[in-house]
């Protein structure tokens, strides 16, 4: 039988999703808020809606008789999307509402980990009340991080003594109306993601991806959805060892096996401390540039694992190309904080040459595809070596030109990953 595979999401890591598929024995869907044009193209069908309205998604789900849907962000899935699919019968690779909560709830994500013993855990304490929070900043003997316990688009975190001081960080708490806060101790270190495929009792991990949170090189400026990330040919990255990686992949384990159930992607998000891997945070899905690393060296089909998974079969083991990759987000000039849409995207995926060209939130008009608010579209090269793929990337940007657009050339290059190399080294004492 063939499969028909809804795919929910317009973002830069829906189109890798679907750009994986798209070789695969399947009838490609779509739906999203935006039209993203690269999903566009791959697929049978696509329909604008809203995909945190379970009962629209359903109900577009059921008129191309979906037999797998594949959501990709994470409002649906907070949104109960996974849930409402799953009552109408179709199978969803994705939590439900309630095991999402890991990435939605970054209060009770702290609480799980301490009641179920996962190592890697931060110190924390979770607020109901600002004021008991600027109590505890004024206590603590040491740097917080200040984390809305809520969905903030990765933007909320402000961390004492290198984003913000201790009065700043006061201030930001009181005049923002979150109603619930954790502060967890200021970790120091390198950070990395390892996304884990997830289904019937099996956790198979990929390779570690280091993104780039900060909006402008040199890791300065504001906290941003991800600016781009890179991945090395091995499963670790160049300032990690393997026992680092191995070490990340165990706290995933522990926590899937925690989780009881739990199916679709965990994401874990990782400072290496002088004392090993400690948890940023979990995300129950892809991460945004992170899947763009992923899955273009995925070799095993992304399809035999989503039918493992609805079947109720072990997954396949999975396979991944030695390669390395680097992603780059071209964004609106301004963002985050002052986003200016409404620049003509110049690239496209045959003028992107070696480079694979990932739609995000661009707006396909009659006379061209335009930028809006959000990250516009990324170039990923793939190659044997960090510094080629970064070339590779590099290549591409300078056809799409910069106009109207903001990048962060660092990411990938010698120069900043010597960086990372050198704070390990300089933080363990080597
Ligand atoms: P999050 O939204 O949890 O991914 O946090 C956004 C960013 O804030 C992370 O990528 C880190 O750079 C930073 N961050 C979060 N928690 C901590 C922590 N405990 N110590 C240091 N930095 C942190
Ligand atoms: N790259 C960060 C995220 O997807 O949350």
């Amino acid at each position: 039988m063939r499969e028909i595979v809804l795919l929910i999401g317009g973002g830069g890591r829906e189109h890798a999703i679907a750009r994986s598929l798209a070789d695969s024995e399947v009838d490609l869907y779509a739906c999203a808020g935006n039209r993203n044009p690269g999903i566009a193209r791959l697929a049978s069908g696509f329909e604008t809606l809203e995909t945190t309205e379970p009962e629209a998604v359903v109900e577009y789900a059921e008129s191309i008789d979906a037999t797998i849907a594949v959501v990709g962000p994470e409002a649906p899935l907070a949104a109960g999307v996974v849930d409402e699919l799953e009552a109408a019968g179709i199978y969803a690779f994705g939590p439900k509402r309630a095991d999402a909560r890991i990435e939605t709830d970054k209060a009770f994500q702290r609480r799980f980990m301490a009641e179920h013993g996962i190592p890697g855990c931060p110190d924390f304490e979770t607020f109901d009340h600002p004021e008991a929070a600027c109590e505890f900043i004024d206590e603590y003997e040491g740097e917080l991080a200040i984390k809305p316990a809520g969905l903030t688009g990765g933007k909320g975190v402000k961390v004492i003594g290198d984003q913000v001081t201790a009065e700043e960080g006061k201030a930001y708490i009181r005049e923002s109306e979150y109603d619930r806060i954790v502060l967890e101790e200021r970790l120091i270190g390198e950070e990395f993601t390892v996304q884990a495929f997830v289904a019937n009792g099996a956790v198979r991990t990929a390779p570690a991806v280091q993104d780039h949170k900060r909006a402008f090189e040199g890791d300065e400026g504001p906290n941003t959805g991800g600016m781009g990330s890179y991945s090395d040919a091995t499963r670790e990255l160049p300032f990690m060892t393997g026992d680092d990686y191995e070490r990340a992949v165990e706290i995933v384990e522990a926590t899937v096996e925690a989780l009881d159930g739990y199916k679709g992607i965990l994401y874990g998000q990782f400072m290496l401390t002088a004392d090993g891997p400690k948890v940023i945070e979990f995300n129950a899905r892809f991460g945004d540039p992170e899947a763009m690393n992923t899955l273009p060296t995925l070799e095993t089909e992304f399809l035999d694992v989503l039918v493992a998974a609805r079947d109720g079969e072990p997954l396949p083991e999975l396979s991944f190309a030695e390669r390395a990759t680097v992603c780059k987000y071209a964004v609106p000039e301004g963002y985050p904080t002052e986003p200016e849409a409404g620049a003509k995207v110049q690239v496209d995926e045959e003028s992107a040459g070696d480079a694979l060209l990932f739609y995000a939130s661009v707006d396909e008009r009659d006379d061209g595809i335009y930028t809006t608010t959000s990250r516009s579209f990324a170039l990923v090269g793939v190659a044997d070596t960090i510094s080629k793929a970064e070339t590779i990337a590099e290549d591409a940007l300078t056809v799409a030109g910069e106009e109207g657009l903001h990048v962060r050339h660092d990411i990938g290059k010698p120069a900043l990953v010597q960086r990372r190399i050198d704070h390990m080294a300089e933080l363990r004492g080597d």
